[in-house]
């Protein structure tokens, strides 16, 4: 076991599945794998592995923000050998032609900082999706019928930005989407060569203010874990 994870070595899967909200961990466990164990509850931050399709697959949760998803990132590559590494969660809308429901594959993760900044410094490391989990994922939502984005989001620190002009140069530089993990995931993995996508959903709206209404979050996070489970596994 690790700090921060109280499982046993050889109890993750290679792949795991990361949402940032535990409970939603179990949900996606409970509704898309089979033989589910739960193993952690550290911190409430559950996880748990079963198979899916034949496949061994892990879900933890990563917490919300960029220190929390780094702790469990960390721990999930360098101590219990996980290699591919797939966020599924939600995002805010910066562009007019991206709406409520719509699913993003986050190309690139642009930021002002992550954890890892300082390992960087002075230079901008551009974090990126792996390209064969990114085409895998982009087939899976073609056959389900989601109306998907492809490019560029921008991981903040922050859920209420203070920072309208910023906002507004990420929108005209073609930014999809702000939420506030995939930058540090993909930075994490590029250094231990393993595999990462962000497969999101959009939950909220910046330019029109709209909101998914809390009915309809269980069914557009279902799309999201099937499309980032059929892009592990192809
Ligand atoms: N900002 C940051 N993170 C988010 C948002 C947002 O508007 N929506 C969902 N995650």
């Amino acid at each position: 076991m690790t700090t921060h994870i109280g499982a046993s070595p050889g109890d993750i899967a290679e792949t795991v599945l990361m949402p940032g909200d535990p409970s939603r961990a179990q949900w996606a466990a409970e509704t898309f794998l089979e033989d589910v164990s739960c193993i952690n509850k550290v911190r409430g931050m559950l996880g748990f592995t079963g198979t899916w399709k034949g496949h061994r697959v892990s879900i933890q949760g990563s917490g919300m923000g960029m220190p929390s998803l780094s702790i469990y990132a960390n721990e999930l590559i360098r101590d219990f050998g996980a290699k591919t590494l797939i966020r599924i969660g939600s995002c805010g809308a910066m562009q007019d032609t991206v709406a409520i429901r719509d699913v993003i594959l986050a190309m690139t993760a642009s930021t002002i900082s992550t954890p890892s900044t300082h390992i960087f410094h002075p230079l901008n490391f551009a974090p990126c999706a792996n390209f064969e989990l990114l085409r895998a994922a982009a087939v899976a939502s073609e056959k389900k019928n989601v109306t998907t984005h492809i490019g560029g989001i921008y991981s903040s620190d922050v859920f209420y930005s203070e920072h309208p002009r910023l906002d507004e140069e990420m929108t005209r530089h073609g930014v999809l989407a702000v939420e506030m993990e995939a930058a540090e995931l993909y930075a994490v993995a590029a250094r231990y060569g393993c595999r990462a996508l962000a497969v999101l959903t959009v939950s909220d709206h910046l330019k029109t203010g709209e909101a998914l209404p809390s009915e309809d979050r269980e069914r557009t996070f279902g799309d999201m874990v099937e499309i980032a489970l059929e892009a592990a596994f192809p």
